[in-house]
């Protein structure tokens, strides 16, 4: 091996571009580890990345926080793992366990350090996680960020139990790992979208109820109508200020809302936030999870054999395209990146 094929995020006017570039092969530090990437996953993170939605400076860095591959050359030190292990890249690199700390945000791949976009990646022997068996290398890119959000959220922030009801907006990655994760776990789920090609193929994945926001501008009250006038016991909230407000009015009292995405902007939400306090709710912000909660859902996921649903599979060499694909918002589920060609 010569060099590293990677993409990098190249500053343009005022956002930036996918660049390929060739880096020189570095010898490993003692517990760091070489991994041969197969496949990668989009998250609409990486597409606020490009577009520089966050105003965050990420020009000469390799995008992308998910990724599942192959150990292809160990340090000295690394206990570990062994070359040809399949391994998974961990989002915040340094959260093993516990609480989280704010020092793990200097860690976040694919935003402060380089991300997971290349033939090869070298980590710390603690960031990675085992690949489940079962899942194949694309299928196992998508479970880094959508799916351990989707699954802290639920369980270990929510406490999600059998019948208990869940909604979930649109029909991005979150909130397809969350419905099939709620559907798993015995719960009903609601879930919204803008198009009713999509809410069908929802319901194929144990959706019980499903909702146009286009058609139906003001969903909270067909929520209510679904629920008997109850509310939901958990909304899965990504929508963030412009759906917060209907999110509150959706779910039940002493009711829980998972507070996790920001695809209609980053403002303050709009309407006031007294039914939080008047309706004990909770609410929970959510920043993926801990390798903890990533093993823990690795063993929920085989238990149910649950499989991650890829809407779109694009060569390496397209990369600028599946970011294209990502944006355009016609996926449901994830987009992927083989880079199996690569090695
Ligand atoms: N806090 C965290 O740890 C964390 C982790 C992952 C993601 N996120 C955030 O969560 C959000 C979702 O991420 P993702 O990667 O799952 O996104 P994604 O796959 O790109 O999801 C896009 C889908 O969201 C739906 N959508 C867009 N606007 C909507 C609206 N106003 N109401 C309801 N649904 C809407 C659309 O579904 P339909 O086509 O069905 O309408 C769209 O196809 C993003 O804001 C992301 O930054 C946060």
């Amino acid at each position: 091996m010569h060099d590293i094929d990677v993409f990098e995020y190249a500053p343009t006017a005022d956002k930036y571009r996918l660049e390929r570039k060739h880096r020189p092969v570095k010898q490993l530090g003692s517990h760091q580890v070489r991994v041969a990437v197969k496949a990668v996953s989009l998250n609409y993170r990486d597409h606020i990345a490009l577009h520089n939605l966050a105003r965050r400076q990420v020009g000469g860095r390799i995008p992308c926080s998910d990724g599942a591959g192959v150990v292809a050359e160990v340090g000295a030190g690394v206990t570990r793992w062994k070359v040809g292990d399949r391994v998974m890249g961990s989002f915040f690199a340094t959260w093993k366990e516990g609480p989280f700390q704010m020092a793990h945000h200097q860690h976040d791949l694919g935003g402060t350090v380089d991300g997971m976009l290349g033939s090869f990646v070298t980590l710390d022997e603690s960031a990675l996680v085992a690949t489940p068996g079962y899942l194949s290398d694309l299928e196992a890119s998508t479970l880094p960020c959508a799916a351990l959000t989707a699954y802290h959220a639920l369980f270990v922030r929510g406490g999600l139990s059998a019948g208990q009801t869940v909604l979930c907006l649109g029909t991005g990655g979150v909130s397809v790992f969350a419905l099939q994760f709620a559907a798993a776990a015995g719960a009903q789920v609601l879930i919204t979208s803008s198009s009713d090609e999509k809410l069908a193929r929802a319901i194929e994945l144990g959706a019980t109820h499903t909702i146009n926001y286009r058609s139906h501008a003001e969903w909270q009250k067909v929520v209510h109508e679904l629920t008997a006038h109850r509310g939901v016991d958990h909304v899965v909230e990504v929508g963030g200020p412009g759906t917060f407000d209907r999110s509150m009015q959706s779910v039940s009292a002493g009711g829980h809302i998972a507070l996790i995405g920001v695809l209609t902007g980053f403002g303050p939400p709009t309407g006031s936030l007294f039914p939080l306090v008047a309706r004990n709710i909770r609410l929970n912000g959510i920043y993926v999870g801990s390798q903890e909660m990533f093993n823990e859902m690795n063993q929920f996921l085989a238990s149910h054999q649950l499989y991650p649903v890829i809407d779109g599979v694009f060569p390496y060499d397209q990369s600028p395209q599946a970011f294209e694909w990502l944006a355009s918002g016609h996926h449901f589920g994830k987009v992927v990146i083989d880079l199996s060609a690569t090695h």
